[in-house]
C-alpha cells in the first residue's frame, strides 16, 4: 500500500495462485529454441515472466519455512529468475550477435534492459533463526540486476498465519518499505540508495552472512566479494578493496566473468563430451527408481 500512496501502478500477485512446476535444465530459454526468454514448460510461468519483465519494480513477500525461505521461492527463481534473465549473458548476446553465452540467435527481451527495483519482506514465528531468511532472496535478483531499495525482517509472529495485523511497527515499516521502492522506480542501479534499517556487514547486499576461515580475509556469501578483517582489542572492523565491490556478483562486471568462467569449464571439457554416452549408459540403465502409482515409469 506504501508504494501506492506514492502513485506507483501496483499488481498484488500471490504465490500459492501459480501453478509453476521445477526446471528441468533443458536450457531452451538460454538457446531461444522456443523463443526469447521461452520456456519449453507450459504453465504459469509465462505469465509470471511477463509480469516481471514489465515491471519497473517488486516487492516480495515471504514467510520464513524451515529457517529460510519458502520452496516455491526457489522454483520461481531456477524457472524465471535465473540465466533466462541474465543482464550480462543478454549484453554479451547482442554485442556477439552469436545469442546467449555464444549460443543461438542474438535476439535477448529487450525489456531486460530496463532498470529495476526491489524490496524483500520476512516474516518469521520465532527470532532466532533469521540467519538464513533475508541473504537467499537476493539470489532472486542477481541476473536481472534489480536493486534492492529496502529489506524488513519480522519475526516473533508465531505460526498463526496473518499475526503481522497485530504488530503495528511492523505494519508501519512494512509501508514504508513500500514508499521507499516506489521512490527508487525507474533509477539506474547505481543511483539506488539502500534504504534498510540496518548497513550490515557487506556494503553491496547489506547483509551479515559472511564465510570467515584461518586468514584475516572475509567473504560476503551472498556477493561473493573479500573484505580484510582487523581486530584491535574487542573490536573488528573491516575493509572491503575497491576491486572487489566492482566485480561482486551484484555487478554486471560480476555476471560476466561468471559467464567467462562457465565458458572456460565449457572449453575445458569439450574435447570429453563424446564420452559422455558410453559412460552414461549405465546409470541410466540403473533401474531402481520408484516412482507413484500414478506416474508412467
Ligand atoms: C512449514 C513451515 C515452516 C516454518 N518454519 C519456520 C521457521 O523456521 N522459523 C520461523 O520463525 N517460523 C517458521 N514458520 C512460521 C511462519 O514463518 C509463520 O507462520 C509466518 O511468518 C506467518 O506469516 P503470514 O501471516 O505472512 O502467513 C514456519 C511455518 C511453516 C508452515
Amino acid at each position: 500500500m506504501g508504494a501506492e500512496e506514492l502513485g506507483a501502478e501496483i499488481e498484488l500477485i500471490r504465490m500459492l495462485d501459480l501453478e509453476i512446476g521445477h526446471c528441468k535444465q533443458c536450457k531452451s530459454c538460454l538457446w531461444f529454441t522456443e523463443g526469447p526468454g521461452k520456456c519449453v514448460i507450459k504453465d504459469d510461468g509465462s505469465f509470471l515472466y511477463e509480469k516481471i519483465m514489465d515491471a519497473d519494480g517488486f516487492i516480495l513477500g515471504v514467510p520464513i519455512y524451515c529457517w529460510t525461505a519458502p520452496g516455491q521461492v526457489f522454483v520461481i527463481r531456477d524457472r524465471i529468475l535465473g540465466p533466462r534473465v541474465d543482464v550480462a549473458f543478454a549484453v554479451e548476446a547482442k554485442k556477439s550477435g552469436t545469442g546467449m553465452m555464444g549460443m543461438g540467435p542474438a535476439e535477448p527481451d529487450e525489456r531486460l534492459f530496463k532498470p529495476r527495483v526491489a524490496g524483500f519482506i520476512v516474516n518469521g514465528g520465532a527470532h532466532t533463526t533469521a540467519q538464513l531468511a533475508l541473504p537467499p532472496l537476493h539470489t532472486l535478483t542477481f541476473s536481472m540486476q534489480a536493486a534492492v531499495v529496502d529489506q524488513l525482517l519480522v519475526y516473533d509472529l508465531t505460526a498463526i498465519p496473518g499475526a503481522a495485523v497485530l504488530v503495528d511497527d511492523a505494519l508501519k515499516r512494512a509501508n514504508k518499505l513500500g514508499r521507499n521502492v516506489a521512490a527508487a522506480l525507474g533509477k539506474q542501479y547505481d543511483d539506488v540508495e539502500y534504504k534498510g534499517d540496518d548497513p550490515g556487514t557487506c556494503p553491496m547486499c547489506h547483509n551479515n552472512l559472511m564465510l570467515v576461515g584461518n586468514t584475516n580475509t572475509i567473504e560476503c556469501s551472498v556477493c561473493n566479494i573479500f573484505g580484510k578483517v582487523r581486530v584491535e582489542g574487542d573490536a573488528l572492523s573491516i575493509t572491503w578493496p575497491e576491486e572487489e565491490l566492482k566485480k561482486g556478483r551484484l555487478t554486471i562486471e560480476g555476471k560476466r566473468l561468471h559467464g567467462t568462467e562457465i565458458m572456460e569449464v565449457m572449453e575445458n571439457l569439450k574435447p570429453r563430451f563424446e564420452e559422455i554416452p558410453a559412460k552414461i549408459a549405465k546409470y541410466k540403465e540403473y533401474d531402481c527408481i520408484v516412482k507413484p502409482l500414478t506416474k508412467k515409469k
